[in-house]
């Protein structure tokens, strides 16, 4: 399946918008202070409502908000400042020089999941020129929801397993796994349907 992304931000159709930020974030957040520090980067923010729950982090520098949909980062924008976040629009897969080695931190909330999986080694490549060395990828990653108890319509266009994930982002040696666990909080419907990793770039 390939949504267009803009135009779904357009008509409104954007079921996975849920007005709060990701509620594992919240939960990492709060059991980890002032780890998040120094430049943040979202792919596939959305609206951005994670984007401001990271950017009110005491230690954050910056975070910058990116995504495919001029729309989603026009909404993005017209939410009030929590603190020096920026949104751009733009492609993760063609990231311009200025992002570039230019992050300590990824956030990663359901953007993985709605690309091609075909493309998944491309994101973990992106993200890896993304962050500098030592960086962070911090995600919650929705994981396959096309089973007996959840069926087709309700959960992410392209699932995955946790294995998949760890195949993904270290079998390459691009990055190494730091913290892999269900988390306690997650938006009604979600539970027991993600799971957060933390990964250190090599
Ligand atoms: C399922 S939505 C999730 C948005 C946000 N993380 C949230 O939870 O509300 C996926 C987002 O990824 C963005 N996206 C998809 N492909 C992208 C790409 N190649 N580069 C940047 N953003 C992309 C879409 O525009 C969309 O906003």
């Amino acid at each position: 399946m390939s949504l267009n992304w803009d135009q779904q931000y357009q008509t409104e159709v954007t079921p996975w918008d849920k007005g709060a930020p990701a509620p594992p974030l919240l939960e990492w957040i709060e059991s980890h202070p002032g780890q998040l520090q120094g430049r943040v980067f979202v792919p596939g923010c959305g609206l951005g409502h994670d984007v401001r729950a990271i950017a009110s982090c005491p230690r954050v520098a910056s975070v910058t908000g990116f995504d495919l949909s001029p729309r989603a980062i026009e909404l993005a924008r017209a939410f009030p400042a929590a603190g020096r976040e920026t949104y751009e629009t733009g492609d993760l897969f063609a990231l311009g020089l200025p992002h570039l080695g230019a992050y300590d931190w990824v956030w990663e909330h359901t953007c993985f999941c709605a690309i091609d999986p075909a493309r998944r080694a491309a994101y973990a490549e992106a993200m890896h020129s993304a962050l500098v060395p030592g960086g962070f990828l911090l995600g919650v990653f929705y994981l396959d929801p096309y089973d007996d108890d959840h069926r087709p319509g309700g959960g992410p266009p392209h699932g995955s397993t946790t294995e998949g994930l760890l195949e993904c982002f270290t079998a390459s040696g691009q990055f190494s796994l730091m913290d892999n666990y269900l988390p306690s909080r997650a938006y009604p419907g979600r539970e027991g349907l993600e799971r957060v990793l933390l990964l250190v770039r090599n």
